[in-house]
C-alpha cells in the first residue's frame, strides 16, 4: 500500500518546489507513483472529455486541456465562459505576418489560463491537400515553408505563457472522410518535403510540449501506435521532451494496448480503451511491454505538468485575461491582414463613401455567424460582427443607406460562401462539392447583371470554383472566417481605411481537376487507403511543375497601392556547403496609400538529378510602406534551403549547380530575379 500523506506533507515533498529543477521535480513525483498510479495518469477521465485523472493521494491534480485552432473552444468549456473569437487558421496564414501568430498565441494562451485549462489543443498544422478537406479552415497553409514558420511563431507565443501547445494532427491528416480507418499513402520524400516540416520545427525551434497523434494510419499504421513516427523521428531524430496525446478516440481502431504504449504514446484521450487498467496490467504482466517504457510515457506528461506551472505557487504562473480589448484588437488585426483582395477590375475598391449615397447588402453569409461551428474547433464567442454589421457601421456614420435592392444601390456587395454545417467547412466530413450552391450563384449573376458595381465578398476556409460567374464580377474579396471582429476589418478595406495586404496561402485551382490529389478516387478520397501519387507536387507546386494556370495563385493577393522591386542583390555569385547567402531586395510603395506587402522569396534549383518543383518558398516578410517610402528586405539561405530529400539516400542532399532567386509579390508574380552557384 503506497503511503497516505496529509496536505502539508505534499508540500513539503521535492516535486513540489518551484525552486528545484524541473528534471529533478519529475523524477522525484515519478518515483513516488505506484503502478496503478501511472495506469491511471496513461488516460483521460470518463466523461470529462478533456482532463486526466487526479491522484489525490500525491496532489495531483487534473491536467485539463482544451480546443482549438481559433479560439479558447466551446466544447469543454460552453458553461464556463465566453471567449475572444480569432479568425480561422487559413486567415492566420494569409497574413504571412509571424508577430500576429506569436500574439495570436499569447493571447489564446492567457485566455487558456483564465478557463482554468492547461494545454491548448492547437496548432493544427496538416498541409492542406486538397480545396475539399473539411478541415482546411483550421490549418494553416499548402506551403511546408510557410506553415512551419507560422507553427513555430504560434507554439512560442502560447508556450512563452507556461501553455502547452499540442500540436496535431501528426501526421498526414488531409481528409476527413474515413477519417478514422484510412491509411494515408505517403511516400518518404513527400513527408520529409511537405507533411513534416511544420511538425518537425515546433520541436526543434519552438521545443513544442505536446503533439496529438491523427486518426488515420500512416503507411498501414495507425498515428496513435506508430513507433517510427512517434519514437524514431518524433523523439529520437528531432529531440522531442513533450507528450504525445491521442486524437479523441483515435484509438479505438489500433491494434493492442503495448503498441501504443511502446510507440510512445503517453495519454489516451478522452478516456481508457486501450489503456483501461485491466487492459494494462495484463499486458504489463505477460512482458509485452517494460516499466521503463511506461515511466517514459508518464514522464513526459508529468513534464509538462510541471512546465505548465501545475504544482507551482500563484506567483509563479503568468497572469491570465479573456475577452480583453487587446485580444480583440488582436484578432481584428489578424483579420484585417489576412483577408485577401482576389480581383479588382477598373481599381472598384476601396468605396469612397463620400461619393455615394446608397449600398446594397445581399447574401446569405451577410448576417451569418460563423463561430459556434465547424466541430471541435467552435468558440462561444464573446460577439461577432457580421459583414453586414460591419459595413452598416461605417455607412451610417458617413449616412450612407444600406438598401435592399441592388438595382437601386450605388454599390452592390454580395456575401457568398461556405458555412461550418456538416459537408462544407466542417469537421467530420469532406466537402461534397467545389462549387457554391447554385442559389448562390444566380444570386451574384443576379446582382451583377443589375449593377455593374459588384463586389463578391467569400466567406469560406478553402477554395471554390468561380467559373459560373467569375467574369460578370469586378472586385472579389476572400473574407474566410474571419472572427469576432470580421465584419469590421472586412468594412475597413472596403471603404480604404486600409489597404488590404493578406496573401493567398493555398492556391485556388479553376477546377477541382486541376488539383494535385484530384486525379482519381485513389488519390482522393481513396477508400482504405488514399494514394498521394502526387508527392511533393502539392499546391503550387503542383501548378507551376505542370503548367496549369490556377485561378488565383499561391502568395497572391492585391493591394490599393504599388510596390517596385528594385536592387536585387546577392552577397556572393557562388556559395559553398557552409556558407549562407544574403539576398536584399530593394521595396518602394509607388502607389498613393500606406500599405503592406508580403516580399516572397522562391528558389528554383535550375539542374537536378530528380525532379524538382519549378519554385519553392524559401523565404518571405511583410513590410509597411507610406506612399514614397523604401525599405531594404534582406534574406538568408544555406544549405539546407537548396536541399531535397533523396529517397535512394535517406538524406537531405543540395546538388552542385546553379540556383535560381526568384522574388516577387505573388509565386506567379516574379519582379526580380538572378542565380548563383552552389559549389557543394
Ligand atoms: C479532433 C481534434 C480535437 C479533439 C478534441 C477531435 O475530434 O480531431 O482536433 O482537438 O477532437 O475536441
Amino acid at each position: 500500500m503506497a503511503e497516505k500523506l496529509s496536505k502539508d506533507e505534499i508540500r513539503k515533498l521535492p516535486f513540489m518546489n518551484a525552486d528545484l529543477d524541473i528534471e529533478e521535480r519529475v523524477e522525484d513525483l515519478l518515483n513516488r507513483l505506484t503502478l496503478e498510479e501511472k495506469f491511471r495518469l496513461c488516460s483521460g477521465k470518463r466523461l470529462s472529455f478533456f482532463s486526466t485523472k487526479k491522484i489525490k493521494r500525491l496532489g495531483i491534480r487534473q491536467f485539463i486541456m482544451t480546443d482549438g485552432p481559433n479560439g479558447v473552444g466551446a466544447l469543454g468549456t460552453y458553461f464556463i465562459k465566453r471567449t475572444t473569437y480569432f479568425p480561422v487558421a487559413i486567415c492566420r496564414g494569409a497574413t504571412w505576418n509571424l508577430d500576429l501568430s506569436e500574439k495570436f498565441g499569447i493571447a489564446i494562451a492567457k485566455e487558456v489560463r483564465a478557463c482554468k485549462r492547461s494545454m491548448l489543443l492547437a496548432p493544427g498544422v496538416n498541409i492542406q491537400r486538397t480545396p475539399l478537406c473539411g478541415r482546411n479552415f483550421e490549418y494553416q497553409t499548402e506551403d511546408p515553408y510557410l506553415n512551419k514558420k507560422t507553427a513555430v511563431a504560434v507554439v512560442k507565443g502560447v508556450q512563452s505563457q507556461r501553455i502547452a501547445a499540442c500540436v496535431k494532427h501528426f501526421v498526414a491528416n488531409n481528409q476527413d472522410t474515413r477519417r478514422f480507418i484510412v491509411s494515408s499513402e505517403v511516400g518518404e520524400r513527400a513527408l520529409q518535403e511537405i507533411y513534416l516540416p511544420a511538425f518537425e520545427a515546433t520541436v526543434r525551434e519552438a521545443d513544442a510540449w505536446s503533439f496529438m497523434a491523427c486518426y488515420n494510419r500512416v503507411n498501414g499504421t495507425y498515428g496513435c501506435e506508430h513507433e517510427n513516427l512517434l519514437i524514431d523521428r518524433l523523439r529520437n531524430e528531432w529531440g522531442f521532451r513533450g507528450f504525445v496525446v491521442s486524437d479523441w478516440f483515435a484509438t479505438r481502431n489500433t491494434t493492442s494496448t503495448e503498441n501504443c504504449m511502446n510507440a510512445g504514446l503517453s495519454l489516451e484521450m478522452p478516456w481508457p480503451i486501450k489503456y483501461r487498467k485491466g487492459r494494462l496490467r495484463k499486458a504489463f504482466e505477460s512482458g509485452k511491454f517494460t516499466e521503463e517504457t511506461l515511466d517514459e510515457n508518464v514522464r513526459r506528461l508529468l513534464r509538462v505538468m510541471f512546465l505548465t506551472g501545475h504544482f507551482d505557487p500563484k506567483e509563479k504562473i503568468p497572469p491570465c485575461s479573456r475577452n480583453t480589448p487587446e485580444h480583440h484588437a488582436i484578432a481584428r488585426k489578424i483579420a484585417e491582414e489576412g483577408i485577401v483582395l482576389l480581383k479588382n477590375e477598373g481599381d472598384l475598391l476601396p468605396i469612397n463613401l463620400d461619393e455615394i449615397n446608397s449600398i446594397a447588402v445581399l447574401g446569405p453569409n451577410a448576417k451569418k455567424k460563423h463561430a459556434f461551428g465547424g466541430g471541435s474547433s467552435m468558440i462561444r464567442a464573446a460577439h461577432e460582427i457580421t459583414p453586414y454589421k460591419g459595413i452598416k457601421e461605417k455607412c451610417k456614420v458617413k449616412k450612407v443607406e444600406v438598401i435592399k435592392s441592388a438595382a437601386e444601390a450605388d454599390v452592390a456587395i454580395v456575401v457568398v460562401g461556405l458555412n461550418h454545417k456538416l459537408g462544407n467547412d466542417s469537421e467530420g466530413k469532406d466537402r461534397k462539392k467545389f462549387e457554391l450552391p447554385d442559389k448562390q450563384i444566380a444570386l451574384i449573376n443576379e446582382v451583377a447583371e443589375q449593377n455593374p458595381k459588384t463586389i463578391v465578398v467569400l466567406v469560406s476556409g478553402s477554395p471554390v470554383a468561380m467559373d459560373g460567374w467569375i467574369n460578370g464580377v469586378p472586385a472579389i474579396i476572400e473574407a474566410w472566417y474571419a472572427g469576432m471582429e470580421g465584419g469590421r476589418a472586412l468594412a475597413d478595406i472596403i471603404f480604404g481605411e486600409v489597404s488590404p495586404s493578406g496573401k493567398l496561402p493555398i492556391t485556388f485551382p479553376k477546377k477541382l481537376s486541376d488539383s494535385p490529389a484530384h486525379k482519381s478516387v485513389r488519390t482522393f478520397p481513396g477508400k482504405d487507403k488514399v494514394y498521394y501519387e502526387e508527392g511533393i507536387f502539392v499546391g503550387y507546386r503542383h501548378f507551376d511543375t505542370n503548367d496549369i494556370e490556377p485561378l488565383f495563385p499561391f502568395g497572391h493577393g492585391l493591394s490599393y497601392t504599388t510596390f517596385k522591386y528594385d536592387n536585387l542583390k546577392l552577397s556572393s555569385s557562388s556559395i559553398s556547403s557552409g556558407d549562407t547567402l544574403e539576398i536584399s531586395v530593394e521595396i518602394t510603395n509607388s502607389g498613393g496609400m500606406e500599405g503592406k506587402e508580403v516580399v516572397q522569396l522562391y528558389v528554383k534549383d535550375v539542374e537536378s538529378s530528380v525532379e524538382r518543383p519549378l519554385k519553392e518558398l524559401k523565404g518571405f516578410e511583410k513590410i509597411n510602406l507610406e506612399p514614397g517610402e523604401k525599405s531594404v528586405v534582406t534574406f538568408k539561405l544555406d544549405k539546407q534551403d537548396l536541399s531535397f530529400y533523396d529517397e535512394k539516400e535517406g538524406c537531405w542532399k543540395a546538388e552542385k549547380g546553379l540556383f535560381k532567386i526568384l522574388v516577387g509579390s505573388s509565386s506567379r508574380d516574379i519582379r526580380v530575379e538572378s542565380e548563383f552557384e552552389y559549389l557543394g
